[in-house]
This record gives C-alpha cells, structure tokens and sequence, in this order.
C-alpha cells in the first residue's frame, strides 16, 4: 500500500491532523468522508474480530458461512462504491486543485486497484469453499482458517489506505473550504 503522506504532502503541515476536529473549513465533504472511513473501520474491526476467531481452527464452515456473509458483503459493496466515487469524481477535482499532489492521488489510485484484486479473490475463494462444502475430502477448517487470514490481512491494508488518504484528503479539502466544492 503507498504511503503518499510520506512523501511532499505539503499540505498536511499546514494542516495537521490534530487540527482537523475544530477546524472552522471543516464543512460536510469533509465530515461525510471521514465519517465514511471511521465506518469502513468499524465493519473492518468487527470481521478482523470474526477472522481471529476463526484462526484458532476450532470453527467451521457452517459457522463461518453464517456469521461472515453479510457483513463482508456489506464491507465490500460499500468499498466498491466509496472508491468510484473517489476515482471518477473527487480524485480528477483534487488533482486541479492541487497539481502537485497529483502523485499522491495516483498512488491512491493505484492502493484501488490491489483492494479490488483481493476482493476478486476473495469472492472467487468463498465461491470455491461453498462449492466444496459437501466434499467428503475436503477439509473445511483448514479452508476456513485460510479464508480467515486472507480477510484479515486484506482489512488491515484496506485500514492504512484509509488513513493514507485522509491525510491527503482532508487537508485538500479544508484549504478550499468544501462547501465551494
Ligand atoms: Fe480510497
Ligand atoms: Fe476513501
């Protein structure tokens, strides 16, 4: 994953993070996607929880099957459409507003592309555990303690884009006052 506020994030010095909460620019684009993000934090915080408790190799499918589907569908749905938001609209905006952090947006960008491949993944991986269920060779906990690793990891690195991109973001936004945008 790309760490862009490493880089000439320039703007996160003049604005930085724990000036965001009481900042007088902060309007409603700026709110929404942090408000946005701390939601994608929670739905990741409780399946990486769900995902621990699957690695101990003492569950199995059947509960795996009822207790991760929907709030992955939910997690990943909601990514899908948070992330064609930002490439189509907001990203193209941010990088008029502020040509030299076009290297930072097309690193965020790039973070997209790889989530989008491990969700690919990680849907063809449960198609294919659900598939196999009823395979009397197959072994389904060790399936489910690989499917539990991959989401696990996949939600951490999905946590530091988040993070990454506020701090390119946020401080975008308050500069040009959001509610103009
Ligand atoms: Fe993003
Ligand atoms: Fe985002």
């Amino acid at each position: 994953m790309s760490k862009p506020h490493l880089g000439s994030n320039y703007l996160l010095d003049a604005y930085p993070r724990k000036d965001w909460a009481g900042h007088s620019d902060m309007g409603g684009v700026a709110r929404f996607w942090l408000h946005k993000h701390d939601s994608f934090r929670s739905l990741g915080g409780r399946l990486k929880g769900l995902s621990a408790g699957f690695l101990d190799n003492k569950k199995d499918l059947r509960e795996m099957h009822s207790k991760f589907l929907y709030p992955l569908n939910e997690y990943i749905s909601n990514l899908h459409g948070h992330h064609s938001i930002e490439d189509q609209h907001y990203f193209p905006l941010f990088r008029r507003l502020e040509p030299r952090l076009k290297k930072g947006f097309t690193l965020l960008e790039g973070d997209h592309d790889v989530v989008h491949e491990t969700i690919t993944k990680i849907v063809k991986d449960w198609q294919n555990i659900a598939n196999r269920k009823n395979d009397p060779q197959f072994d389904s906990k060790v399936m489910t303690v690989g499917f539990a690793e991959i989401v696990r990891d996949f939600i951490v690195k999905v946590d530091i884009h988040l993070t990454d991109e506020e701090d390119l973001v946020i401080p975008v936004l308050l500069k040009h006052k959001d509610r103009s945008l």
